[in-house]
């Protein structure tokens, strides 16, 4: 079943519990939360604090995609905040296999992700150990960017690759996911659908979740 992870970094952050239930309510089922540093990506944004507020305002998974530099550091306190999952970007991790196995041993879900530049074959050794491979399809520092279409032929090969090996971790796809693009990465085998700019807006929040969830589920 395709799911719709709504990223709050489009949310109104002033309101982040009515804009996370209006998500829910338009069939949103996981919060995708942008951990942002200003080093490995160019923009800053919220951190453990933000995730320990979500926690009590929903029952949905929260799903962290750090964007930081230094990861391992941040692990057992996310954990402590509540996130149910997390993901950490094969670029910073000079010992990836043990990042993944502390995201575990904290409880979370691990994922791993990877830029738009980089190769889904640097992943082949983690992938027996991940929950989901997050696909970048821009690069990460901001919303609202343009959707690069090169990730789908990622996508496709990430699926083949899980078949070839007997696995069945989760595909996640983020950046640029909107109703013109949600089915072609469906179509190439993402289940997790981030997205944004194209839910996120007043007073339309819901619906809009509705109509790409229904985009992708047709
Ligand atoms: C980008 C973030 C994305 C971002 C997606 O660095 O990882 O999750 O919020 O935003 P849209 O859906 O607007 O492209
Ligand atoms: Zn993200």
């Amino acid at each position: 079943m395709v799911e719709l992870a709504f990223s709050i970094l489009a949310s109104d952050f002033a309101h982040l519990a009515d804009e996370v239930k209006a998500a829910e309510r338009g069939g949103g089922s996981i919060v995708h939360v942008d951990v942002m540093d200003g080093h490995f990506v160019p923009n800053i944004t919220f951190g453990p604090p933000v995730v320990q507020a979500l926690r009590p305002v929903t029952n949905l998974p929260l799903d962290c995609h750090l964007m930081v530099e230094n990861p391992d550091e941040f692990i057992p306190a996310f954990a402590e905040a509540g996130a149910d999952l997390l993901s950490v970007h094969q670029e910073v991790c000079r010992h990836l296999h043990r990042t993944l196995q502390l995201i575990s041993d904290h409880g979370m879900l691990p994922g791993v992700v990877i830029n738009p530049a980089t190769p889904v074959d640097t992943l082949i050794e983690v992938l027996p150990m991940v929950h989901y491979v997050l696909v970048m399809s821009v690069n990460p520092g901001f919303g609202g960017q343009k959707f690069l279409p090169f990730a789908v032929e990622k996508i496709a090969y990430l699926a083949e690759l899980r078949k070839q090996m007997g696995l069945n971790f989760r595909i996640e796809v983020d950046g640029g996911i909107a109703p013109e693009t949600v089915a072609s990465v469906v179509q190439a085998g993402a289940e997790m659908l981030v997205a944004g700019s194209a839910v996120f807006s007043k007073g339309k929040t819901e619906q809009n979740a509705k109509k790409l969830l229904k985009l992708a589920r047709a």
